[in-house]
């Protein structure tokens, strides 16, 4: 049996389950869920994931409004755009990309989103109530890792946990996620950032390995136990001469290295940026729906 968990086939496999359902809804006379996006300037990345998005959208039979605006918009141009949406009936769920040009307040914006439409689920409530064990829209990173666990069947119950990388997006809340009484959830939880000490005493005791510190290579053999489980999370791009385009991308993982030693790992690309994209759906879809009883 293969070591590599397939996020691309997977998230085909749940893009497929999204679109039987937004036929369902369809053929009951219900709405179209509609996912919006806004992107300021255009750094490239931003303009390769909100692609994504906007194509995966269709995919999927969903609408997608895609809202581009110049790098130069001043925070109340962009205050109004949200408002906008916030607003508009026929937009269920909507997200800014980040991160945004230098002079605006990007706190501001996220608390400016009605976190009723918040997919991407960066809004304080909706991190307060994931927090507190409560429904709420989960951020796409981690609601995708969770799902890749869960469909794998990887045990998480009393296992030890550590994650590498303390951010908003990723660390932080896949720490809290981890430790949360859930099905996929209730194990100890080490959250490991640049002032641990000994980090790799801490990575080695881990059962389940979730790399997100944006450094390519950084998790090597030495730091893994025997029959571990990883998920990779980053997307680095190192130089690679024999690409056109003059790079690939690498994870925060040696995989060639650490491949003996695992029960499972998630290649890079392949593994966990797909299924990124399927929640940020699946938070879209459960907007439509009115899932959330806030
Ligand atoms: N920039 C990098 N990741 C994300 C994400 O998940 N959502 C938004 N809005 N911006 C991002």
């Amino acid at each position: 049996m293969s070591k590599l968990i397939d996020g691309k086939a997977l998230a085909a496999t749940i893009k497929e389950e999204i679109a039987q359902e937004v036929q369902e809804m369809q053929s009951q006379g219900l709405k179209t869920p509609h996912l919006a996006a806004v992107l300021v300037g255009n750094n490239p990345a931003s303009e390769a994931y909100v692609g994504n998005k906007v194509r995966s959208c269709e995919k999927v039979g969903f609408k997608s409004t895609l809202i581009r605006k110049e790098n130069s918009i001043t925070q109340g141009e962009l205050m109004d755009v949200i408002k906008d949406l916030n607003e508009n009936p026929d937009i269920d769920g909507f997200i800014v990309q980040l991160p945004l040009p230098e002079h605006i307040d990007e706190h501001a914006v996220t608390l400016a989103i009605d976190y009723k439409k918040d997919v991407d689920g960066f809004h304080p409530i909706n991190i307060g109530r994931m927090a507190q064990g409560l429904d709420s829209y989960l951020p796409a990173t981690p609601f995708g890792i969770l799902q890749m666990l869960d469909r794998y069947n990887i045990e998480t119950s009393g296992k030890h946990c550590v994650v590498i990388g303390r951010s908003n997006i990723v660390g932080t809340p896949m720490s809290i996620l981890m430790s949360r009484k859930a099905k996929v959830g209730n194990a100890t939880v080490t959250l490991t950032h640049s002032r641990t000490r000994d980090l790799e005493a801490e990575v080695k005791r881990a059962d389940i390995i979730i790399a997100a510190i944006g450094i390519p290579f950084f998790v090597t053999s030495n730091m893994v136990k025997e029959g571990a489980v990883i998920i990779d999370v980053g997307i680095n791009r190192v130089e690679d001469s024999s690409r056109k385009r003059g790079y690939r991308l690498a994870g925060d993982v040696n995989l060639d290295d650490v491949l003996d030693k695992v029960s499972y790992i998630t290649p890079v690309p392949g593994g966990v940026g797909p299924m990124t994209v399927v929640s940020l759906l699946k938070n879209t879809l459960r907007a439509a729906k009115g899932e959330i009883e806030f």
